[in-house]
């Protein structure tokens, strides 16, 4: 693996050794969620009587009197979602072209509509979480405000379960008892971890990860290694920096209990073949769990197609509100797994008797609200439509990565695209001798455009890759050229400020 030369701005070399990936260290926690790491040598470097007038004298956009800052966004938000329709807006931007899929979006989503410290907000940071149309806003006010006091509660139920309906149908699940709801993705891996995982796993047994899994599919695994006694093998990248699926069909075997890899990368885009990776595991009597955190929210995922035992996702990445994610598991492997916790999902409480699945999995009162915003969030996706989406989501990703590449000294992970290769619409990269917080610090603070920096929660894939923190752009559906454009000029501003310094 060719390790690009890039230097930390405050002197410190962010390549450290390659860790022997077959015993890695278990990591305490999981992500927090926004957690960007602190800017700290852009603040060294602002600190040096050098940096600092040059940083005040570059020019401040438009600074905007009316921006009061968050209390009033929300205000704003809160005001606005009464009158607010829930169809995909159709408004097309002014000019002669056909309008785009961003244009036609954006006027949907309201928080995409303010100015940060004087510019535009340009939201590029769609892989972490994704923003909320004015109907998803609208389902989650009116949960709380439903008509008819005495239907209040069977009305409540009725809602749940048919936001569970959209959920197996969006992802043409058999059934919508397929369908458990959770906190978020991360719930749902651990629920399979332990519930699955405790009971089928054993010392000697195999999990096989790939190295660029997200921490939530990596740290269950651990714990639950370290109670059974399984072993973890990780499946490396290829030249191409895509998991080495040829890698991972020599690492199956009869020892293999599980294979739980990533649908595409939240760090190199990269799409793997889940169906053929599902029939190579079924051939050796191995389940497979597949993160679809960052598919699910772009293109048609079929379950049954894919055949996968397990897929995750969370709400919050596709329009939907947080504190709700999924697992849906097959009806058959479901009813199997043991009981983890909880009260109301027995139907005997005398022996604790558990009832089928889904709700087995539910204890106590569930994120009711949040599971319709995500039904809200499902409608809203769904009229667009998945292909639509994802032919969208594919040209702007192919403009992104193409504009980020005429960069000079810019390194971007994963693979090219190309017409057999497809990408996530992401890039992760890093500037020469530029620290990616320094980057994602002065774009957001002098172009109001956010994009995000760190290691994604992805750590092994960093060290993998040599280097300990990476900035990533990440599209969605309401993001234009215009604004791959306006990223591509901060960016470019934000390397000959900080060159300047070299
Ligand atoms: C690939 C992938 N898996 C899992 C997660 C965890 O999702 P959540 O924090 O919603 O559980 C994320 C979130 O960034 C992700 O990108």
């Amino acid at each position: 693996m060719q390790k690009s030369p890039i230097q930390g701005l405050n002197g410190s070399n962010p390549f450290y050794p390659v860790p022997s990936l077959s015993s890695p260290r278990p990591m305490a926690a999981l992500c927090p969620f926004s957690s960007p790491s602190l800017p700290q040598s852009l603040s060294k470097l602002l600190s040096q009587s050098k940096a600092q007038p040059l940083l005040l004298n570059l020019p401040i956009r438009n600074p905007n009197p009316n921006f009061t800052g968050i209390t009033s966004k929300f205000h704003n938000l809160a005001s606005s979602v009464s009158s607010s329709s829930t169809t995909p807006s159709t408004s097309a931007s002014a000019g002669t072209e056909s309008p785009s899929l961003g244009n036609i979006t954006r006027p949907d989503f309201p928080i995409l509509h303010q100015t940060v410290n004087g510019s535009n907000l340009v939201y590029l940071d769609n892989a972490a979480t994704s923003q909320k149309p004015f109907s998803v806003l609208k389902a989650l006010n009116e949960s709380y405000n439903l008509d008819g006091v005495e239907n209040l509660s069977a009305g409540t139920t009725n809602a749940y379960e048919l936001a569970r309906e959209k959920v197996a149908a969006f992802i043409n699940a058999g059934e919508p008892t397929e369908v458990v709801f959770t906190r978020n993705a991360t719930e749902a891996i651990n629920l399979v971890a332990y519930s699955w995982g405790l009971s089928n796993l054993m010392s000697g047994d195999e999990i096989i990860l790939t190295v660029a899994e997200h921490h939530s599919n990596i740290v269950p695994w651990q714990l639950i290694a370290q109670k059974t006694g399984a072993t973890l093998k990780y499946v490396g990248l290829t030249e191409e920096e895509v998991p080495d699926i040829e890698q991972l069909k020599k690492l199956l075997s009869s020892k293999t209990k599980v294979v739980a890899v990533q649908h595409v990368s939240n760090v190199l885009g990269s799409v793997l073949p889940i169906d053929e990776i599902v029939a190579w595991s079924h051939d050796i009597g191995a389940k497979v769990l597949v993160d679809a955190c960052q598919s699910v929210p772009h293109m048609a995922v079929d379950v049954q197609k894919l055949d996968a035992d397990f897929l995750v996702a969370s709400s919050h990445k596709m329009c939907g509100p947080t504190g709700v994610g999924f697992l849906y598991g097959k009806r058959k492997v479901l009813s199997e797994m043991a009981l983890l916790d909880g009260a109301n999902m027995i139907s005997d409480v005398d022996n604790s008797t558990a009832v089928e699945p889904s709700s087995r999995f539910e204890s106590g009162t569930s994120a009711i609200a949040q599971a319709i915003g995500l039904g809200a969030a499902i409608d809203y996706l769904s009229r667009i439509g998945m292909q639509r989406i994802q032919d969208y989501e594919e040209e702007l990703g192919n403009y992104l990565y193409h504009s980020l590449l005429s960069i000079p000294n810019v390194r971007i992970y994963g693979p090219s695209p190309s017409k057999t290769v497809h990408r996530g619409a992401l890039c992760s990269f890093n500037v020469e001798n530029i620290h990616p917080t320094d980057i994602a610090t002065l774009l957001d603070e002098q172009h109001g455009v956010a994009i995000r920096s760190g290691h994604h929660c992805a750590q092994p894939l960093h060290r993998y890759l040599g280097i300990n923190a990476s900035a990533r752009a990440s599209l969605y559906i309401y993001n234009t050229k215009e604004e791959v454009d306006i990223f591509i000029e901060a960016l470019k501003d934000a390397i000959s400020f900080f060159s300047s310094y070299m």
